[in-house]
């Protein structure tokens, strides 16, 4: 797979990777603890693969499964506490981007004086954590290969990102096979949310050729399986290609970052806990079309990939290209809107602070004001 040259993460892209994992985990370490969502490994009798593959290979493990909503503080705390109890030495977590988050963190962050710090105080890891290897079960957030980890504390509605060098995943093991035992509702979600990264990345202004070049990729890959993915879920090829995508999109906007509809998804998303992916496919049509006067070349070119067609007038083919994603969503049921969800405009003021404030809103090609933001909530809801 093509890589941006600084990422570090070791990639194996292949079908039943799975059953590297655990020569993976022994040359990192004899003690894992394995994070996982809800009963996802239980459920699908890969639980019992994993302990008879670890015995076999004289590793030890424990397991948590996730407790809160998404990436939570109090999660990751709580594998940090068990890394401690059970001496692990490396961290597999197996799920989607809120897995993937959490175990990242515990592992990039546990040997810090005091974890908590890190995230309520913002300070800088000092120390360098447990190797992590990163098992996607869900092509999306392509947290498998980015050096940050956005956490969350639900009870405060806090929200944010820690990033640092030490975050990176040791390896990212792609196992399409595993995502096909992914529902189509959180699979067109976090689908969509691939999707709007590579396209955020793509229009960033932080965007380099290295970094487009990546991001055209992924737009393709994405644009090309996602609905099939829906249409046919046990699609392995197309869910390959979408996890490839997905990876490609993040190793594109883990250096030039993404845009409005990142930097408006957090705040909203953990208000009135809706999933990630959703209110991205909700927001990006409408941020798409309010960007697009900065930044017609890029999105003729988004146009161009998403439906092979080439027009005269490019701020039609631009046209053409939201008009794709807009199908797309509606297609997969998400073209809807946020009043549907529950979401009002009680916190709108708060929701705007802090949309503006994100180091996302700070990278969209076309400044935000305070009305800007304010405009796209209510056509939205
Ligand atoms: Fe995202």
């Amino acid at each position: 797979m093509q890589k941006a040259a600084e990422n570090p993460v070791r990639i194996i892209d292949e079908i039943d990777s799975f059953y590297k994992l655990p020569g993976l985990v022994y040359s990192l370490g004899s003690r894992a603890l394995v994070v996982q969502g809800k009963s996802f490994l239980k459920k699908f009798g890969y639980l019992e693969k994993l302990e008879s593959l670890f015995r076999d290979k004289g590793i030890a493990f424990v397991h948590y499964n996730l407790k809160h909503f998404e990436s939570d503080i109090r999660d990751v705390l709580a594998c940090i506490h068990l890394i401690h109890a059970h001496h692990s030495d490396v961290v597999v977590a197996f799920g989607g981007g809120a897995v993937i988050d959490v175990g990242k963190a515990a592992a990039g962050i546990c040997n810090e004086p005091d974890p908590s710090d890190t995230f309520y105080k913002g300070l800088s890891p000092q120390k360098i954590g447990i190797p992590l290897i990163a098992v996607p079960t869900i092509a999306g957030t392509g947290a498998e290969v980015t050096p940050n980890a956005v956490i969350s504390d639900e009870e405060k509605n806090i929200k944010k990102s820690i990033r640092s060098p030490v975050l990176f995943p040791h390896t990212a093991l792609l196992d399409a096979r595993l995502t096909l035992t992914v529902p189509q509702a959180p699979s067109s979600y976090s689908g969509s949310d691939a999707l709007c990264q590579a396209i955020e990345a793509y229009v960033s202004t932080g965007a380099t050729d290295d970094t487009d070049e990546l991001s055209q990729k992924a737009i393709r890959y994405i644009g090309e399986n996602l609905m099939a993915i829906y249409e046919r879920p046990l699609d392995l090829a197309a869910r390959k290609k979408m996890l490839t995508g997905s990876v490609l999109a993040a190793l594109a906007f883990s250096r030039c970052r993404l845009g409005a509809v990142h930097g408006m998804a957090h705040p909203i998303g953990i208000r009135y806990k809706i999933p990630h992916g959703l209110v991205c496919a909700i927001l990006l049509p409408p941020v798409m079309e309010h960007n697009l006067p900065c930044s017609i070349d890029k999105y003729a070119d988004i146009g161009n990939i998403l439906t092979g067609k080439t027009l005269q007038n490019k701020t039609e083919q631009a046209f053409m290209g939201i008009n794709a994603v807009r199908k797309c969503f509606r297609r997969m049921n998400l073209d809807i809107t946020f009043s549907s969800l529950g979401v009002t405009e009680d916190f709108l003021d708060d929701i705007v602070k802090e949309s503006l404030a994100s180091s996302s809103m700070k990278h969209n090609p076309r400044p935000y004001t305070e009305d800007d933001v304010k405009a796209i909530f209510k056509r939205c809801l």
